[in-house]
């Protein structure tokens, strides 16, 4: 999720917190800045910025997706693998968002918009209403390929841009933007947001008698692909209990809710979520 405690962008565009594994890399700085500066320029109605990635960026892409695709292979939901599949993004070089868009649009309306810093989750949320998903575009860095503490365009467009052509997740994800933009409480925005949560960013479903990975944040994490089906994370999808339960984003999810199957999952945010 897009949570909030990221980088802002007043002057140095970019604050990336001590224990971010590219704070004492000041190029890492000056291309993570170069990347927002870009994003930040862009108004709706003009392209999309192309950033010109580095032979040491693609390699890296590479280096990640050599490790994730497989492991999404073996653990993630079939449906999923599906629509990565069909989607068939450039597994050697950093996908543009804008050769991604016209896809995007053509299969469900929505688009992927550069964003320069994470925004807070009921933002996010509205701009799911207008189908515009706010992705950023910088790679993580290179020290730490598995781990990164905030999305990076691995997680982007590993973890949601593939579910994002498929027109019953669109729709939800911009009905999710509908509750957050009719919310009257905060209370009610945090519902919203841990539904969100715990189900298009770390929903798991059965399949053929296993759990099976479906949300992006399980998609896009090798710590997590791998580990998420661990005894004792895994519980009965409950869309009470999801509401009321909390979630720490800087960590590996101690609780999961699982799904019969992704029907089921999409099944119960239909009726959760208002209608239009
Ligand atoms: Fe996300």
């Amino acid at each position: 999720m897009h949570s909030t405690d990221k980088p802002t962008v007043p002057h140095d565009l970019v604050r990336l917190d001590a224990d971010h594994p590219g704070f004492r890399d000041p190029d890492y700085r000056a291309r993570r800045n170069e990347i927002a500066r870009l994003a930040a320029s862009h108004h709706t109605r003009q392209p999309i910025p192309r950033i010109t990635y580095t032979a040491r960026e693609n390699a890296l892409w590479r280096h990640i997706l050599g490790r994730l695709l497989p492991l999404q292979d073996e653990k993630a939901s079939r449906f999923i693998v599906e629509l990565r599949d069909r989607l068939a993004f450039s597994q050697t070089t950093i996908p543009q968002l804008v050769d991604l868009n016209p896809l995007l649009r053509r299969a469900s309306g929505f688009e992927m918009i550069p964003v320069a810093g994470l925004v807070t989750p009921r933002a996010f949320l509205e701009s799911l209403a207008r189908s515009a998903f706010p992705s950023t575009q910088c790679i993580r860095h290179a020290s730490r390929p598995f781990y990164t503490p905030e999305p990076d365009v691995v997680y982007e467009l590993v973890g949601h841009a593939a579910t994002l052509t498929n027109s019953e997740i669109a729709d939800v994800s911009r009905r999710f933007g509908l509750a957050a933009s009719r919310a009257k409480t905060d209370d009610e925005v945090e519902r919203i947001v841990r539904m969100y949560w715990y189900t298009l960013e770390f929903g798991v479903v059965m399949e053929d008698g296993n759990p099976k990975a479906f949300g992006a944040g399980l998609l896009s994490s090798v710590d997590e692909l791998t580990l998420f089906d661990r005894a004792g994370r895994l519980q009965a999808f409950d869309v009470d209990d999801i509401a009321a339960t909390p979630y720490d984003p800087t960590q590996l999810q101690p609780r999961l809710f699982v799904a019969q199957s992704v029907e089921a999952l999409l099944g119960a945010l239909d009726a959760w979520l208002p209608k239009r």
